[in-house]
């Protein structure tokens, strides 16, 4: 591998502007994140009530659980943003990777001051995904749980289909059988369909005075048999520890519970995060030569200005030092080995639009690292494959389905990052959401969409206006449609819109993307080797 030769000139106009522009969308990124960590007005009151009947805030709750000077992996932060009214900050659950006794594990956390924790379709998603992230990276599951069980009034959204409130629970068995241990605090009221989640776990804790199981609560027993019963007696957490055996353990506080949830940690017999296994090739980390915070000054602040995925990866990958692989063919996509706090990847960057000669090569490499056990990093900056009378002879459609069918087949470990667009079948040949990759993130500047605004103005523009067949139609009404047609796509490419709706991981910080890449490289190379793929190069 070499070291990089960067070409950015931080003096020049361009890159001032660029880092100007970036750092206000930082700005925006970290207010809103801090709105679903705080909440608006509306939560307010609930979290008074909450602090007030001397309980933690569930972000305090994994801070409290979690090894102290380690950081914690928070996923999709801001899902639901824009949805249900803005009233169900994050979802109404806190979801992520942080690490116990030097263990990683998923932490599961609904956040009470939300619709008292319920779950919104999207906490499910959330939840649902929490659960795949850990079977996959081979993670326990710690959870905390503090809900009102299903959002009752969009029960159909949640409740009967795959992947709903049943998927969830059908996970948990699974993960289970799989030695992968489910632990759960119980910090609230479990009613319900929510009472499976303790009670699926290998090992429960209550806390006294505010935890509390039961499959009917108060109003439905009193309604049913006709007895009126205190909470605690019909489900609290001395009746569950002490009477029906619910509970494994009781705490007097939260504190205490917490305690005793890092002593079963000491005993669940989990690989610790850097317990790096034969297969996965890893040597001391160094940091990158370049400065990773002048991303802000490459990512054009301009869409339709392209900017160089080498320049990227300087600031991404230990000592800037990258070995390219065919850098002087298919230049259109960068493909190549480098190492991210340590560990041997092989990166797939675009440089804009696809063409035969680039999806031939990325398919090449992608069999490489298949055949050599090495994780697959995909940096999606890219308008789609090429269109036209010349691509189209030239066979881009076998082509590019070439590269699918690579990307979908690899068994290594894949990462997905989007760094700028992500559009068309490119979402696809580059491991999005579809295809599965273990983690993805996206930057605050990128887009996803089928096509970008200015395309899908005038196809969209051209089928209608075909359509009509002739009928007359004014020069202002196609520019009304025109205008429609822009507004949506311009919605719903934007990353938050994308990212409430769980199309990845989170938004994140483009300084903070090699760290993260870095944890969950480390959660794969402890795992045994993934199964053997088909193995085999051929050269395109
Ligand atoms: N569906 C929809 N909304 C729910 C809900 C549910 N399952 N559980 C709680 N909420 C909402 C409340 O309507 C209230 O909304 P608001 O803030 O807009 O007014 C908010 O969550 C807080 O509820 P509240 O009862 O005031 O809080 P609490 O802390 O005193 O009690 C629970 C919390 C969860 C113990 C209690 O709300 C409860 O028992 N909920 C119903 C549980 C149930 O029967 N679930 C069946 C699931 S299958």
């Amino acid at each position: 591998m070499r070291p990089i030769n960067s070409k950015i000139d931080t003096g020049s106009a361009q890159f001032k502007t660029n880092r100007a522009a970036y750092e206000e969308t930082i700005t925006t990124l970290g207010e809103r994140q801090q709105w679903a960590i705080d909440g608006g007005p509306h939560r307010q009151r609930s979290i008074e009530r909450h602090l007030a009947r001397g309980k933690e805030m569930a972000r305090d709750r994994i801070d409290l659980i979690t090894d102290i000077d380690t950081a914690f992996l928070e996923l999709s932060t801001l899902s639901g943003y824009g949805q249900y009214d803005d009233e169900v900050p994050g979802g109404g659950i806190v979801t992520g990777i942080g690490i116990v006794h030097g263990v990683p594990y998923v932490f599961v956390a609904n956040d009470a001051t939300v619709k008292g924790g319920s779950l919104v379709p999207i906490a499910i998603k959330k939840h649902v995904r929490a659960q795949q992230i850990a079977e996959e990276n081979g993670l326990g599951v710690i959870y905390l749980v503090d809900s009102g069980g299903a959002f009752l009034p969009l029960q159909d959204e949640i409740f009967p289909d795959k992947d709903h409130f049943g998927g969830s629970f059908y996970r948990q068995a699974r993960l289970s059988a799989q030695g992968l241990p489910q632990l759960s605090v119980v910090l609230g009221g479990c009613t319900a369909g929510g009472a499976y989640v303790p009670a699926l776990s290998d090992e429960a804790i209550m806390v006294e005075g505010i935890g509390r199981i039961f499959l009917g609560g108060p109003p439905i027993v009193k309604a049913a048999l006709g007895e009126i019963i205190d909470p605690d007696d019909l489900g609290g957490a001395e009746l569950h520890t002490r009477v029906s055996g619910v509970s494994d353990y009781m705490a007097d506080t939260e504190r205490e519970a917490y305690g005793r949830l890092r002593e079963i940690c000491l005993t669940t017999n989990q690989r610790s995060v850097d317990e790096h296994q034969p297969w996965a090739d890893w040597v001391e980390p160094e940091s990158p030569a370049h400065d990773p915070s002048e991303l802000y000054g490459i990512v054009s602040a301009d869409h339709r200005i392209p900017f160089d995925a080498t320049e990227i990866i300087a600031r991404m990958v230990d000592g800037s030092k990258f070995a390219p692989f065919k850098p002087e063919w298919g230049e259109s996509i960068v493909c190549g080995f480098a190492r991210v706090w340590g560990h041997l990847v092989g990166i797939v960057a675009n440089n804009g639009i696809i063409f035969s000669e680039s999806a031939l090569k990325a398919t090449h490499f992608i069999e490489l690292c298949e055949q050599r056990r090495i994780p697959l990093l995909f940096l999606q900056n890219t308008s789609g494959y090429m269109v036209g009378r010349d691509s189209e002879a030239g066979g881009i459609a076998k082509n590019g389905a070439k590269m699918v069918a690579a990307v979908a087949n690899a068994t290594v470990p894949r990462y997905t990052v989007l760094i700028g667009g992500s559009y068309g079948a490119g979402n696809y040949g580059m491991c999005g959401r579809g295809f599965n990759p273990r983690f993805l993130f996206a930057w605050p500047n990128s887009r996803i969409a089928t096509m970008a605004a200015d395309t899908a103005e005038t196809v969209l523009v051209d089928i209608r206006l075909g359509g009509l067949k002739g009928a007359e139609t004014t020069d202002e009404e196609i520019a009304a449609m025109r205008a429609e047609v822009r507004d949506q796509y311009e919605t719903q490419s934007d990353p938050y819109y994308a990212t409430s709706r769980l199309w990845d991981d989170g938004l994140i910080d483009p300084v903070h993307t090699r760290d993260a890449l870095g944890l969950c490289l480390a959660l794969a190379a402890r795992q045994d080797e993934p199964a053997p793929g088909p193995g085999l190069v051929y050269r395109m």
